[in-house]
């Protein structure tokens, strides 16, 4: 019996295995051409140059590219938490605080509770994580080929 197993094993899982591998190195060799990532032609182990950090443009206010563009952040915000429970952002833009921070402040939209239409007296929840919308900007060589039109 045992004998038997092991001509089993030799006659149909020793090709198979062989076929496979094959099929996966044919792949690899074809894959390794055509690929191409964002980090460059780098093996899996090599470790890149870190990219360089690029400056936030700052001051003033950018132009918006289309008249519902929620408009771009003109400073840095690494330093301003968004969680839960803190909004660092509100510490300038929210209604009390604007204008001792010569801040514009969050428009009017932002007070307006999405399922009644009711202005309320903060920021509402669906305006609290800012950056879904607004982000700031670097000068930096774009990554991918934009083709926005207005
Ligand atoms: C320390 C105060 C302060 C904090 C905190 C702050 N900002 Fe600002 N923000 C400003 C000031 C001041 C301006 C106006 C800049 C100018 O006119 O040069 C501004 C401008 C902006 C604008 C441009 C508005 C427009 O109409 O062009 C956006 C958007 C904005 N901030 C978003 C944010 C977001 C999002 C955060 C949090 C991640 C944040 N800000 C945190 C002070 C602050
Ligand atoms: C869902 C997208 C969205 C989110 C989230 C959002 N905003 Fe806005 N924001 C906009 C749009 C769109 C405008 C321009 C039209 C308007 O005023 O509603 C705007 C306008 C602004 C302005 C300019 C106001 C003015 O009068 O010039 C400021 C400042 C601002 N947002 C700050 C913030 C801050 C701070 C937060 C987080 C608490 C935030 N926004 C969250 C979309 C958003």
């Amino acid at each position: 019996m045992r004998l038997e197993g092991d001509m089993t094993v030799k006659r149909v899982l020793i090709p198979v295995v062989c076929f496979f591998a094959a099929v996966f190195m044919l792949m690899n060799a074809a894959s390794a051409e055509n690929f191409k990532s964002l980090r460059g032609q780098a093996d899996l182990e090599e470790t890149n140059a870190a990219a360089s950090i690029n400056q936030v443009i700052e001051g003033g206010r950018f132009s918006q590219n289309y008249r519902q563009q929620p408009p771009l952040i003109p400073h840095k915000i690494e330093k301003y938490q968004i969680n839960l429970k803190v909004n660092q952002c509100m510490r300038c833009h929210n209604w009390q605080y604007a204008a001792k921070e010569g801040a514009p402040k969050i428009s009017e939209t932002h007070y307006l509770d999405h399922r009644t239409g009711k202005p309320l007296d903060d920021v509402v929840p669906g305006r609290w994580f800012c950056t879904q919308c607004h982000v700031p900007q670097v000068d930096a060589k774009p990554l991918v080929e934009n083709t926005f039109t207005k």
